[in-house]
């Protein structure tokens, strides 16, 4: 399995490249190891580097995929038609492959979450019906968050992103994806190196003679999940998207399954972040 479809039909590779906290230069580098789908939103302010490093690799942006997210001040009808003008502008593209809201609410005063998330929804849907993106989806969107739109919306979404890996797997959640047939994405899926030194990762990693990273992103895939490593060195970067050449035994996938929760980032949609 080397992509994944979507319940539209769009067809994404395995393994995408997480772009937050990189430059111009790192996914220039992420081109050279061979990433195809590249992950961003207007928060991380690399929408204009995963431009120049396209227009730097000289290939053309056909050829890539780009996913970007709606911020929590961008939400709104007519706010979202503004971003996404500007999300196309800094990423010098007339389309996107994937678009998203990258949380179910502003801010932990709004009450009325579900209003605002479905006139979100409601413009993300007309970009779509434009033909300016491929595929709609959402970012931190729990089940209770995502019936709302799937319940009173024309589109189903395609994709969800929630953090994922190893010790924090929100089972119920991805259940709960998997049933409604949209894509589970991990963010977060080492953990950004929380997880690397657990006991039974460091043991499966000696045992299939990989790193403790190629066990949590071979973890995703055997999950159907969708991984978005970010790296910033070369050979991590290749390392991490070869993750085809070992398969996790069936006992040891749900070892890692139900081991003690571990790595949690500490960010939850309706919760102070811890
Ligand atoms: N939707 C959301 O709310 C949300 C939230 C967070 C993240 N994300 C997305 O998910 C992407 C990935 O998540 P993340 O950046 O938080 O964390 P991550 O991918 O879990 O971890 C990144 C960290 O792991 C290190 N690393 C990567 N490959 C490694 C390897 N093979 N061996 C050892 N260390 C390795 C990296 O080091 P170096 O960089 O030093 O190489 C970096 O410090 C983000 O970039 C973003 O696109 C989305």
């Amino acid at each position: 399995m080397k992509s994944f479809t979507l319940n539209n039909g769009l067809e994404l590779p395995a393994i995408g490249f997480g772009t937050y906290k990189t430059s111009a230069e790192i996914i220039f580098r992420a081109i050279a190891a061979g990433y195809k789908y590249f992950d961003t939103a207007s928060f991380y302010g690399t929408e204009s580097c995963i431009a120049q490093a396209i227009e730097q690799s000289g290939e053309p942006r056909e050829k890539f995929l780009i996913a970007s997210k709606l911020w929590k001040t961008q939400m709104g009808y007519e706010n979202v038609k503004l971003a996404f003008e500007e999300t196309l502008e800094n990423l010098k593209t007339h389309y996107l492959d994937v678009y998203m809201i990258h949380w179910p609410r502003p801010d932990l005063d709004n009450l009325d979450w579900k209003a605002l998330d479905l006139e979100t929804w409601r413009a993300m849907e007309e970009i779509y019906f434009a033909g300016k993106v491929r595929a709609l989806g959402f970012s931190n969107f729990l089940p209770y968050h995502a019936e709302n739109i799937i319940k009173n919306s024309r589109v189903m979404p395609a994709v969800a992103q929630l953090e994922f890996h190893p010790g924090h797997t929100q089972t119920f959640a991805l259940n709960y994806f998997r049933e409604k047939k949209i894509l589970l994405q991990a963010w977060s899926p080492i953990a950004r190196g929380r997880v690397v030194e657990d006991v039974l990762v460091k043991e499966l990693a000696e045992k299939y003679r990989v790193s403790p990273s190629k066990i949590c992103l071979r973890f995703c895939l055997q999950e159907g999940v969708m991984p978005l490593p970010k790296a910033s060195n070369f050979e991590r970067m290749r390392e991490n998207l070869n993750c085809f050449d070992f398969e996790l035994e069936p006992e040891d996938l749900s070892r890692l399954e139900n081991m003690p929760p571990v790595g949690w980032g500490g960010e939850h949609p309706d919760r102070v972040r811890i």
